[in-house]
């Protein structure tokens, strides 16, 4: 299980740094992949770009291969059992958890820093983060939740939080205690942007996945060479070019990154020349998902259904959850 935060455009480090790898696991693992549209609140104020962003992460995930028969994949607000699943386990948390997570805790080291309120700018949803975090992962009876290093801490917390339901309720239900599992980074440092650095939205220096060929092409021009001349050996591992290339291509072009790494070490390869073979690999493996995208961005399209269907699936899985929850802490009411 793991949700995605609809805070921007989907970029090329998205596609190789998380959605491919979850993609796999999906093979291995019955899957739960949900839009965290909730969570973006606490940041996003413009409607319609939450609007925007929350369709259009859920129409990549589906363009880029995600089977929604395979896996549970749901928007976040969609399932109302998990705000009734907040309440209670709010009631179980710790404040001083809340105190001591990193996210909270960086914002009020910056205002000290600044000389301001410690509390400036930070809403109740910033600081309830973790809690619903750890709700969206107990609801579905999660094993594992594959997330990156900034995200460890919140799933750590999401134990410690079924942790302390199940100290107190444990004779009537327990949660299933979740554990993080951290995508190997052995394999190559992070996707380059195009300045060069990691590619992130906080840097700005992300490669949409779905533009028009010449601005793809415009912007793989931008990214950053030294100048070495066309002649010399050249260390494709130190490439941005040619990282991106490498991290990028499938199977279906694993000889022209071979082909391009010795012609990059023999000499007489430009760098413009790299650059060509990136756009022209970049282009070809993502003209069928942009297509697939874009009709899925139309209104009224198959997105809707696959969403509504998936909602369904999500909420009969939470309601089940939730109602021995309400059971175990002695909430009273009509069953449901
Ligand atoms: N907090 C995560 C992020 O910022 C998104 C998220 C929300 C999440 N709920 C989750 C991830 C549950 C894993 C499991 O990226």
């Amino acid at each position: 299980m793991t949700g995605i935060k609809p805070t921007g455009e989907p970029h090329l480090g998205n596609l190789v740094g998380a959605i491919r790898p979850a993609l796999t696991l999906t093979e291995e693992y019955d899957s739960v992949y949900f839009i965290a549209d909730y969570h973006a609140l606490t940041s996003v104020r413009d409607p319609q770009e939450l609007r925007q962003y929350t369709r259009s992460v859920a129409a990549t995930w589906l363009a880029a291969g995600l089977d929604p028969k395979r896996t549970t994949f749901y928007v976040q607000s969609d399932v109302p059992e998990i705000f009734e699943l907040n309440w209670m386990l709010s009631c179980m948390t710790a404040k001083g958890l809340m105190n001591r997570a990193h996210a909270y805790k960086a914002a009020r080291d910056k205002n000290v820093e600044a000389g301001e309120d410690p509390d400036a700018g930070v809403n109740m949803g910033l600081y309830n983060y973790p809690i619903l975090m750890a709700v969206d992962i107990l609801i579905m009876e999660s094993d594992v939740v594959p997330v990156g290093r900034d995200q460890l801490q919140h799933v750590e917390y999401a134990a410690d939080i079924a942790g302390s339901f199940n100290h107190v309720y444990g004779k009537n239900y327990t949660f299933k205690v979740p554990e993080a599992i951290v995508p190997d980074e052995s394999r190559g440092q992070a996707l380059p942007g195009l300045d060069g650095r990691k590619m992130s939205k906080s840097y700005d220096n992300t490669i949409p996945l779905f533009l028009p060929e010449k601005k793809l092409l415009k912007l793989v021009r931008r990214i950053p060479t030294d100048s070495t001349p066309v002649e010399d050996t050249k260390n494709p591992d130190t490439s941005a070019p040619f990282q991106i290339l490498e991290q990028f291509a499938s199977d279906d072009h694993a000889s022209v990154v071979a082909d391009t790494r010795k012609r990059l070490e023999a000499g007489g390869m430009g760098w413009g020349e790299l650059k060509n073979v990136l756009f022209e690999v970049l282009n070809a493996e993502l003209a069928p998902l942009r297509e697939r995208y874009e009709a899925l961005m139309e209104p009224g399209s198959e997105l809707d259904t696959v969403l509504a269907e998936g909602a369904q699936k999500a909420r009969d899985r939470a309601g089940r959850v939730l109602s021995q929850a309400r059971e175990a802490i002695g909430l009273t009411g009509v069953a449901r």
